[in-house]
């Protein structure tokens, strides 16, 4: 008989959950104002609003951490986070940052300008931020087939070449900051892009003389998809597919609470140094001084081992075959979901579970809610409300989909927990009728509204 599959890794440090009842969950989520973030932590029992910083660290994370060099300049953990860049990504020059939006701030400040347009695909919510901070535009170049959450696609994350090429005829160089291409594309629902697709988009921006900057959060579970999917990359190491993929981008942003599984911590990896030196000047005002740029010398340490760690073929198996263990649960219950499954989370389709319920009222934040009070599971919207409103005219943009994101953090919870929550989502789709209204905005900031975002329920 073939072995069955089993995690690669086992756990030596466990954290306690509070279970609660719906009547405490019906309170708490009507005190946060409906909006989840502004749960407390112990008002959740499982939590999916994100992978980002919520990862369990290994014992050899722990154990670099102890050795951490907290020196202001030159510290020996700067230099084993520049060998771990330089050897894995391939990059020269690097910046540390706190995270990863930190990371855009820093080089969004040298290379965006006002009235510049940044093509990419689904830009996610703090890059689009920061390019719409700067007066800049930044236009969606995915493939049409990611818009189709039923349609199959193993690479739904590509750019269309067609897309970005009318951009780049239609613009003069100097009015395009850069190609920025997220991996894998967050937005779009964890979704791949491919490497013949980063191999043309390089080939493309460089003939129109523009540059290309990789959004690498989940770069690695990119590589995963690359050597499951794509033809000729099955023998390959994800090591060796990461040092392709990374050949052909000029730079790179990192949010290393992702697929370098620390709880906090980001950097930019260039190979121009004299852009490098542009980006130091933001650095030291906006972060720290160049070799520690927001980040203690023990979290750096955890970064440079985190990512030979989290591109280990295994750890990856064993990540995004608990993903789609859940979306297959999900999916037995005939719940639409965005397929195939991503790497970091499941995206269930809102628009279709509750087509009954008008966008204006919040179709995706409606199902976030119904889920907590359902089992006290916290997913996040990905959809009206995180899309905010345009910053010219203000009026709401309604996205083509409405997500509600089960993301699961790294080698946190059992398929046990993947259980419980296919059961607690499957019940809110058996009583979805039932929920006849969504919610209207009370409150919302100018940017980033989601965040903290006020809501109230609209009565029947
Ligand atoms: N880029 C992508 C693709 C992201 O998913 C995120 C964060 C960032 C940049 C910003 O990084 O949080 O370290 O400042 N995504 C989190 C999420 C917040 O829940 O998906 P950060």
């Amino acid at each position: 008989m073939e072995l069955p599959f089993a995690e690669s890794y086992k756990m030596k440090m466990v954290e306690s959950l509070r279970k609660s009842t719906k009547d405490e969950r019906l309170q708490w989520i009507k005190d946060a104002k409906y909006n989840l973030f502004g749960l407390r932590s112990d008002q959740v029992f499982i939590d999916l609003l994100t992978d980002s910083g919520t990862g369990a660290m290994s014992d050899k994370q722990w154990s670099a951490m102890m050795l951490g060099d907290e020196s202001y300049a030159g510290a020996s953990s700067y230099f084993n986070l520049r060998n771990a860049i330089a050897d894995l990504l391939g990059f020269e020059y690097f910046l540390p940052t706190h995270q990863g939006r930190a990371a855009e701030n820093v080089l969004f400040s040298v290379m965006v300008k006002e009235g510049q347009v940044v093509p990419g695909n689904s830009h996610f919510d703090t890059t689009k931020g920061h390019i719409e901070f700067r007066k800049a535009k930044a236009i969606d170049c995915t493939i049409d087939e990611a818009f189709d959450t039923t349609c199959y696609h193993p690479f739904k994350g590509n750019i269309d070449l067609n897309k970005l090429e009318d951009v780049l005829k239609k613009h003069p160089k100097e009015m395009v900051s850069m190609v920025i291409v997220t991996l894998t594309c967050n937005s779009s629902g964890g979704q791949p892009v491919s490497m013949e697709n980063l191999r043309s988009v390089s080939a493309l921006a460089k003939q129109y003389g523009v540059q290309v900057i990789y959004d690498s959060a989940r770069f690695a579970e990119n590589a995963y998809f690359i050597k499951i999917r794509e033809k000729g990359y099955e023998n390959k190491t994800i090591r060796e597919i990461v040092a392709e993929m990374f050949s052909y981008a000029d730079g790179m942003t990192m949010s290393a609470k992702k697929d370098a599984i620390v709880n906090m911590g980001g950097f930019i990896g260039l190979r121009s140094q004299d852009l490098f030196r542009q980006a130091s000047v933001f650095n030291i005002v906006y972060e720290g001084y160049i070799t520690y740029g927001g980040m203690s010398g023990r979290d750096m340490n955890a970064v440079a081992q985190g990512l030979y760690e989290g591109t280990e073929f295994d750890y990856l198996d064993t990540r995004i075959k608990q993903v789609a263990y859940l979306g297959e649960k999900i999916k037995a219950y005939g719940i639409p979901l965005q397929e195939p499954f991503g790497g970091h989370a499941i995206f269930v389709d809102a628009k279709k579970f509750l087509s009954h319920i008008s966008p204006e009222e919040l179709q995706a934040q409606t199902l976030a809610v119904e889920l907590y009070i359902e089992g006290g599971v916290r997913g996040v919207e990905i959809g009206t409300l995180l899309a905010d409103r345009d910053p010219v005219t203000r009026v709401n943009r309604y996205p083509a989909l409405e997500f509600l994101r089960l993301a699961i953090p790294r080698r946190v919870y059992t398929n046990n927990h993947m259980d419980y929550i296919a059961v607690a989502l499957g019940n809110v789709f058996e009583r979805r009728m039932e929920i006849r209204r969504g919610y209207t905005i009370t409150y919302e900031a100018p940017i980033m509204r989601h965040f903290t975002v006020e809501l109230e329920k609209i009565q029947d």
